[in-house]
């Protein structure tokens, strides 16, 4: 009975654990570059940062950081993801070297 039972407790945390991943944004965010693709894990990248704010910088109801980085509303978002993705990678010792993040 209580392996039974424990086994049915996990399962439930694991259901609500990818609830709130489905709440929480896209698994992957795919940005395709000239410079090659980019392959965004937004689920590893928030379970690395830990606050949604820290890039969500204005909430996470105010949509794609495109939506406004768009060159007319604020600075074109390609020079925003190179501040935010590549300080962090700097500091955290992640590389930031091009081909790191622009994959043919
Ligand atoms: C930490 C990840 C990361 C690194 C490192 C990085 N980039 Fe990017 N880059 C991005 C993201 C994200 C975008 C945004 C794509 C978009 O706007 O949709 C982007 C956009 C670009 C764009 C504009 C997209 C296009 O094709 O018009 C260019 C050019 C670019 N990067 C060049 C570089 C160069 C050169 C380096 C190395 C010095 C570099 N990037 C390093 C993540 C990175
Ligand atoms: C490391 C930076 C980072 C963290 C941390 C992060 N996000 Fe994101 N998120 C992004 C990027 C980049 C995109 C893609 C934006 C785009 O397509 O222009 C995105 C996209 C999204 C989207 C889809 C875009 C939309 O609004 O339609 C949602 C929803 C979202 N994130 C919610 C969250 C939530 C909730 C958290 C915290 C649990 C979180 N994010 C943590 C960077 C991050
Ligand atoms: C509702 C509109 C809006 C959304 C959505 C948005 N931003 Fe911004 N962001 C702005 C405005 C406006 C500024 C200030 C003007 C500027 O720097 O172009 C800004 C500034 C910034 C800055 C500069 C801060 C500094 O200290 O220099 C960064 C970095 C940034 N945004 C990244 C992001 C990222 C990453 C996302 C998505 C996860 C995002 N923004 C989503 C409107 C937005
Ligand atoms: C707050 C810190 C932080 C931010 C912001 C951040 N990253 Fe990362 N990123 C990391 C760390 C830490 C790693 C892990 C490197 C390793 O495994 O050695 C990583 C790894 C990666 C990888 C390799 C695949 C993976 O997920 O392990 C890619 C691609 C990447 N980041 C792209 C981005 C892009 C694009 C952005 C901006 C939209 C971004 N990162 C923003 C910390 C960050």
């Amino acid at each position: 009975m209580r392996p039974a039972l424990t086994i049915l407790i996990i399962m439930c945390m694991l259901c609500m654990a990818a609830l709130v991943i489905a709440a929480g944004g896209p698994d992957k965010v795919v940005f395709e570059a000239k410079k090659g693709t980019v392959r965004f894990d937004h689920t590893t990248h928030h379970d690395r940062v830990g606050e949604c704010e820290k890039c969500h910088h204005n909430g996470v109801d105010k949509g794609p950081c495109r939506k406004c980085h768009d060159g007319s509303k604020a600075e074109r978002f390609m020079r925003k993801s190179h501040i935010v993705c590549r300080n962090c990678h700097k500091t955290r010792g992640a590389s930031s070297s091009c081909n790191f993040c622009h994959q043919k």
